[in-house]
């Protein structure tokens, strides 16, 4: 399967439109060695060259398409290689791209859980207002491990775990989180039996995703803050990572120690990356501590073949 990182940045891109953090400031006078980054988004390929599934709908998908040939093959008048999109989670940065694909012929097909797809009907009614153009047409994904395949993707497999994270603010359940609410996926290809594990949203390492984690050819994990009150100590927040389901990755029980327990020839690569994130600076300890744990920053355009 080949893997495109269509977006490495979390919610707000890299740089944020608002934001003057020093890596936001840096980035626009050209003064700090990082790349831009757009919101949240991977696509994947059974075989390079065809049609593949959207994991994420970003804010920047017009943007991501036009960055990725891959995505348009030019087959026909109206032709797109997104065969599907599956949601890890019902977030702005995450689903608002849907609107964007609104021109379809025939209604999108959308993989989601049952508490994503109630959010996507009623907080943030995404899939209500698609009836009026495209239309949706939704499947139910289970988070409970068990496989599933989505057609037009062949022979690839999936997986669902429900994670500890967080759903959207405008949830009905918010700060009552239900299993659904955010998932990670497992990916495997069965003529290379290869997997690939994806949580762009992780808050919590449980058993069930140590487990999946270690059984993964490659994971790309949460890589959200570096340190748990990165929000807070830049005065941008009173939250913390953890208050709104991201696990940071430096210190005790952090990612990069999480990492660090996974076999040797796993390949281990950050997502979902914040703009106030130090790692984003190629000149940074935090990212020269990266390269050491053999942990890779994801970068927009970046191509993974497992
Ligand atoms: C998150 O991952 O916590 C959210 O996407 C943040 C946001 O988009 O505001
Ligand atoms: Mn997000
Ligand atoms: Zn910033």
């Amino acid at each position: 399967m080949r893997i495109t990182i269509l977006g490495s940045a979390a919610g707000g891109g890299f740089p944020q439109w608002n934001c003057n953090c020093r890596n936001c400031a840096g980035l626009r006078a050209g003064t700090l060695r990082a790349k831009a980054r757009t919101q949240s988004s991977i696509f994947i390929q059974p075989d390079a060259g065809g049609d593949g599934l959207l994991l994420n709908a970003s804010p920047d998908i017009l943007q991501q398409i036009k960055a990725t040939p891959a995505l348009q093959p030019g087959r026909a008048i109206r032709d797109t290689a997104i065969a599907a999109v599956l949601l890890m989670d019902g977030q702005i940065d995450h689903a608002t791209g849907l609107f964007m694909l609104r021109e379809r012929g025939s209604p999108l097909p959308l993989w989601c859980t049952d508490p994503v797809a109630e959010d996507l009907s009623t907080g943030n009614p995404i899939f209500r207002v698609l009836q009026h153009y495209c239309g949706v047409d939704r499947h139910r994904i289970e988070p409970d491990g068990s496989v599933f395949e989505i057609p037009g993707l062949a022979p690839l497999t999936f997986r669902a775990i429900a994670l500890s994270s967080k759903a959207a603010p405008y949830s009905p359940h918010r700060d009552a989180p239900v299993p659904g609410d955010n998932i990670g996926l497992i990916v495997t290809d069965p003529r290379s039996g290869r997997t690939l594990f994806y949580a762009p949203g992780l808050g919590e390492i449980d058993p069930r995703v140590a487990e999946a984690m270690h059984a993964a050819d490659a994971v790309m994990v949460d890589g959200t803050f570096w340190t748990n009150d990165e929000m807070q100590r830049l005065g941008l927040s009173r939250k913390t990572a953890h208050d709104i389901g991201h696990l940071a990755q430096s210190g005790p029980g952090g990612m990069v120690e999480w990492l660090g327990k996974l076999p040797a020839s796993t390949r281990r690569l950050l997502i979902h990356i914040n703009n106030t994130n130090p790692i984003l600076d190629a000149d940074s300890p935090e990212r020269a501590a990266l390269d050491r744990a053999g942990i890779a920053v994801c970068e927009d355009g970046m191509t993974l073949d497992l």
